[in-house]
């Protein structure tokens, strides 16, 4: 049932040209990944190496076909100038050292020193930081195509910034004869597509988060997928108010209530509320909670109850397809990460192909220590979301399509 799929497809209409699909003998490949990674104060130490390793098997598989290898990535938003706290060196040693062998760091990403250091085959060169020229993200024609000048072949393994419109994701792609998907590109978006578009049933969509305005299209788009809708965290709360159930002094979008009352309408008994809450009366760490199905005036809610947890995990339980983003809850406020763990538990155990995205639900999953019984979490937060959303993706749509 779970397995590596070679066709890439996007909304399960176009399929992508992979990686494989290349000639990369002798070449020099141009692979921007998504090398965005935290780093903690001061930019030496990364905290989390997760998006470095999931671009191992794209430039493991470009170094085994003979290719010279050009790494290129964006880190956090240094705004178009140089910032030694967001320079990509902790990565190209971080990746040398997962690699087991050299990664040259280039000065910067365009300009005569980088372009004399081209990496001879099976060699690895990481330019630096894209976003430290205002033209990356301006998607500047002229700097694409310095980018471009630097490689024969052109690969895009950064689902995480697909949903940008720059330089390196869109703008160079006109300069190559043909762009391809990376594995992971290619991994992304087969679980999204077959998630989204033709799922196993029962297939359940568990969302959390605090706003639904960050939500709305996400809830759209699925509704019409999916066959329950589980609601949770923050958003909740203006959902009951839509409802006309009391919130208390819960987080609640005032200006969204009636496009939450339109949701509920739209998708009818699919769209399921919590049915009780964690309350407190003032929110900070040790605060006192109890569990209700009504809010008071004076309460606040900081997580899904008990009755919910079981009821939301009754139904994953019984589902062949979970799609999970966002929290349950205040979830860095423990002990209100409860039912969010709770929940990522009974996705992980849930049997179902399970589709996890968002940083809060992928942090819920490793505390688990469950996360290798998940099918696919996303390397993408915002990308992902905006692929739940239905939007096409500029980084995907700018990929060439697969002959058929
Ligand atoms: C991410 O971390 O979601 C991606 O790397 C995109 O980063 P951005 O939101 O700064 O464009």
């Amino acid at each position: 049932m779970q397995g590596p799929f070679t066709i890439v497809s996007y909304n399960g209409s176009v399929a992508k040209l992979s990686i494989k699909d290349l000639d990369l003998k002798d070449k020099t490949v141009f692979i921007r990944a998504d090398f965005n990674v935290p780093l903690a104060p001061g930019g030496q130490e990364i905290t989390s190496d997760k998006r470095i390793r999931a671009a191992l098997p794209t430039v493991q598989y470009a170094l085994d076909h003979g290719a010279a290898v050009i790494l290129a990535s964006h880190l956090g938003r240094p705004k178009g100038k140089r910032n030694p706290a967001m320079s990509l060196s902790p990565v190209a040693a971080r990746l040398s050292e997962l690699l087991g062998r050299p990664v040259r760091m280039a000065p910067d990403c365009v300009g005569p020193e980088t372009a004399a250091m081209k990496p001879a085959p099976e060699d690895l060169l990481l330019l630096e930081n894209l976003r430290f020229h205002p033209q990356e993200e301006a998607n500047d024609l002229e700097f694409s195509r310095q980018l471009a000048s630097l490689a024969d072949r052109y690969v895009d393994d950064a689902f995480g910034a697909a949903h940008r419109a720059h330089a390196s994701t869109v703008g160079m792609v006109s300069f190559f004869p043909q762009a391809a998907a990376g594995l992971l590109m290619e991994k992304e978006l087969d679980w999204l597509t077959r998630v989204t578009k033709n799922p196993e049933r029962p297939c359940v969509a568990l969302l959390g988060g605090a706003k639904v305005s960050d939500k709305i299209d996400v809830i759209q788009n699925l509704m019409a997928v999916v066959d329950k809708l589980l609601i949770g965290g923050a958003m909740a709360y203006t959902f009951l108010r839509a409802k006309n159930e009391p919130a208390g002094r819960s987080l609640v979008e005032e200006d969204k209530i009636d496009l939450a009352r339109q949701l509920l309408a739209a998708a009818g008994s699919k769209l399921m509320l919590p049915l009780d809450h964690v309350v407190v009366q003032e929110l900070k760490p040790g605060a006192g909670w109890q569990v209700v199905s009504t809010i008071e005036a004076d309460q606040i809610g900081v997580d899904i109850g008990p009755q919910t947890v079981e009821e939301y995990g009754r139904l994953i339980s019984g589902a062949r397809t979970v799609l999970w983003n966002g929290p349950m809850g205040i979830f860095e406020m423990p002990p209100f990460d409860k039912g969010t763990l709770e929940l990522a538990k009974a996705v992980a155990e849930s049997g179902a192909i399970s589709v996890v995205g968002g940083g809060d639900s992928e942090k819920a999953i490793q505390n688990t220590g469950l996360a290798d019984k998940i099918t696919h979490i996303s390397t993408g937060g915002g990308a992902s979301l905006e692929f739940l959303s239905g939007i096409e993706l500029p980084g995907v749509a700018a990929l060439t399509e697969k002959a058929a």
